[in-house]
């Protein structure tokens, strides 16, 4: 078979149960591992030799071997010879991890995106991966829910260039091109907007709201050319997602005309069953494909029902062979008629993986993903410093790569005491881990000693964080301090030396109230496979920190969900004081205000914003705005600043957010340099969805102001006409 190949022929040639065998998706481990060693569900559903044989496609393989195995024996028992498709989530890296989503976003950088999804793709590709379950795109706002590790933060803006960025950077420009893979952007839709912040929870969101915030990031990805969707786990409005006829036809094929191929979530059809919403798996395969879902993953709604729901008349054979043919033609782009295999080879996998090219990428998407949260001058240490003491459950632990980290090891992680052993050769450094950071070992022994450590040492890094596997998925907290002891530790250590800095190892934003009196605090997310030599870099000035945050962090968990972008309410109270003022909206004991809050991010020289020049006071459909901002760098590290530009619409026919960040440019700067940076405004930029969900812009007048959320540096206004 060639790339000329005759799909709607090659259909019209199939069986019916070859064609379904086109629309199931089953683990890896079915093709290698004989009936009798298969556990789970599949060893419940008897599946016989002959239907394996017709699988059109398998998720979660280890290695180019393994897929070249499967594929081998699969062409050898096909009698058409239509080659598997294999998918793997490469959600941050392959086997070179770099930081999870979250962070990366931090960097505000999407050329640096762009080139870790490039890497990837690269090292994915070579282990004989064809599609990623990626860019997930979910629009977060509560960081109880343990996926916001996977997103881009609380806005919808930087969720749609972060997603759309790594979709071209996976599929580039030709799909056959070896080097690139198909990608699915996910989960379709608002499962992050999980009530509680408890993962699979239901999400009740309007019609409107869903449009202005939830829904533009999953569009961004299909504009993009995105090749697959992935309806998410969650009821949306009282229907999972699935199932749910406006979101499945009435926006996702008949207004977004999307083309591409529709796979389930893990189980998402048999969970239509769990939901209360099909009384059984024929009812729930029904349901499922006739709102448009091709690929069944891992359930057996489409292998147990789909032929005799043709049979009976109930669904029609042609809509079958539609969706076969979006399947067929998905493997026919990635080039797979001609070469089932696509190049995949372990020795290529391996010599791609943790190469020193790719750890470099990994290096500096770590140090860029870093945000500074706070800074009272101990940051950078001296390079003179000759005792330094590593406390804290993360001093020494590779356990720093994150959930969903693929192929990714932690042994392949360089550990902070490694990395500062690499930066500061000539240093004594001790360790000692204080704590657990486990949230119920509560156990204090381990104080004494590091209290000790600190004492004796110059320059103290308190390493602290949570478990990698408590975010991600199924992993949410209700309480999302630091866990265990280590609030406490942190307290005993920066008594013992205030020459301290803390660096964080987490998912999600925390509430870092019990640790803020700590003279430094450097966010490194779960920064991948070069993170302990990403910290040295920024501890010891090697690097400058240049990340700002996309998650607000809240002083309290009770005031998630928490985000910039709110809508202003009729008794606003967004003032620093946590005083509480009666007949407003805030809390006893605790203001509105987050502690670190979305946009901020410090720096180890000072940008001084100069100037922002307009255009113009005016802005119509047909002329838009430039809007110049002068930056200079009046410290004496040359070092990198993202430029943010944020409205706020006074007034409109439905409450507007209080700030929307609407463009950022991110500029490097030598110590004394100053540069423009020029954005252009256009009135396609003020629209939103009114109360009817029409996207409208209505005249009237703007504020315009560049700083951060809540920081205003330099601000003006004009008007919509
Ligand atoms: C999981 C996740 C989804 C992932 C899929 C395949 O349950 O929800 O993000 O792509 O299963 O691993």
């Amino acid at each position: 078979m060639a790339k000329n190949i005759n799909l709607k022929k090659l259909i019209s040639q199939m069986t019916l149960e070859e064609k379904v065998g086109q629309l199931i998706q089953l683990n890896g481990e079915n093709f290698t591992k004989s009936a009798s060693e298969i556990t789970g569900p599949v060893q419940s559903w008897g599946i016989s030799e002959e239907w394996l044989n017709k699988m059109g496609s398998t998720l979660n393989f280890p290695d180019a071997n393994t897929m070249v195995k499967i594929q081998k024996k699969h062409l050898e028992n096909d009698p058409h010879k239509i080659p598997m498709l294999f998918m793997m989530d490469v959600i941050h890296g392959y086997r070179t991890i770099f930081p999870i989503p979250l962070g990366l976003a931090a960097s505000f950088d999407p050329a640096l995106v762009y080139e870790c999804s490039r890497m990837a793709a690269r090292e994915a590709s070579a282990g004989g991966v064809n599609v990623t379950f990626t860019p997930m795109v979910d629009y977060a706002r509560d960081a109880r829910w343990g996926r916001v590790m996977e997103t881009a933060g609380e806005d919808p803006y930087l969720a749609c260039v972060m997603g759309a960025t790594q979709v071209r950077a996976f599929q580039g420009d030709d799909l056959s091109d070896k080097e690139h893979i198909a990608a699915c952007v996910k989960h379709y839709a608002a499962y992050g907007g999980a009530e509680a912040g408890r993962d699979y929870n239901t999400v009740e969101v309007s019609e409107r709201l869903l449009r202005e915030d939830y829904l533009p990031a999953y569009k961004a990805c299909i504009d993009a050319g995105v090749r697959m969707i992935m309806p998410s786990f969650n009821s949306l409005n009282g229907v999972p997602s699935i199932a749910n006829k406006w979101l499945m036809r009435k926006v996702l094929k008949k207004e977004w005309k999307f083309d591409g191929v529709v796979i389930s979530d893990y189980n998402a059809i048999g969970e239509l069953k769990t939901h209360g919403i099909a009384p059984n798996m024929r009812e729930a395969a029904k349901i499922a494909f006739e709102n448009g879902c091709d690929i069944e993953m891992m359930s057996n709604g489409y292998y147990e029902n789909l032929c005799s729901l043709v049979r009976e008349g109930v669904i029609d054979e042609k809509d079958v062979d539609k969706a076969v043919y979006r399947v067929l033609k998905l493997k026919k782009e990635l080039g797979l008629f001609d070469d089932p295999y696509r190049g995949a080879s372990y020795e290529k996998e391996m010599a791609l993986a943790l190469c020193p090219e790719h750890r470099a990428i990994a290096r500096r998407a770590a140090c860029e993903s870093a945000v500074l949260l706070k800074n009272d001058g101990v940051l950078p240490f001296s390079k003179d410093v000759k005792k330094i003491a590593l406390i804290g459950p993360f001093a020494d632990s590779n356990e720093i790569k994150g959930f969903w980290s693929c192929h990714g090891k932690d042994a392949d992680c360089v550990t902070v005491l490694e990395g500062v052993r690499a930066a500061m050769p000539d240093a004594e450094i001790s360790v000692a881990n204080g704590c657990s950071p486990l949230w119920n070992e509560k156990s204090t022994e381990g104080f004494a000693e590091a209290v000790s450590m600190a004492k004796e040492a110059d320059a103290v890094v308190l390493c602290l964080g949570e478990p990698q596997t408590y975010s991600g998925e199924g992993n949410s907290r209700a309480d999302i301090r630091l866990p265990g002891m280590q609030e406490e530790l942190a307290k005993a250590i920066i008594a013992a030396n205030p020459n301290c800095a803390a660096v964080l190892f987490n998912g999600r934003p925390l509430a870092l109230t019990g640790i803020n009196n700590c003279p430094a605090i450097l966010e490194m997310w779960f920064p991948g496979s070069e993170g302990g030599n990403a910290a040295a870099d920024l501890l010891f000035g090697n690097a400058v920190p240049c990340g700002k945050l996309t998650m607000s962090f809240p002083k309290e968990v009770g005031q998630c969900p928490i985000y910039y972008n709110h809508p202003s309410t009729g008794r606003p109270k967004w003032t620093a004081e946590d005083v509480h003022q009666r007949y407003a909206s805030n809390y006893i004991g605790c203001g509105n205000l987050p502690l670190y809050c979305f946009g901020h991010g410090l720096s180890y020289t000072k940008f001084e914003y100069e100037a922002m020049e307009l255009s113009g006071t005016r802005i119509s459909a047909e002329e838009s705005l430039t809007v110049s901002i002068k930056v200079k760098n009046a410290g004496k590290y040359a070092a990198k600043e993202t430029v943010q530009l944020y409205i706020r619409d006074i007034f409109a026919s439905t409450v507007r957010p209080v700030q929307q960040l609407v463009a950022f440019e991110k500029i490097f700067l030598a110590p004394g340099e100053a540069k423009t940076v020029t954005f252009t405004v256009t009135e396609e930029m003020l629209r939103f969805y009114d109360a009817d969900c029409k996207h409208v812009s209505e005249a009237g007048e703007f504020v315009i102001f560049t700083g951060y959320a809540d920081h205003r540096y330099k601000e003006a206004r004009f008007r919509l006409d």
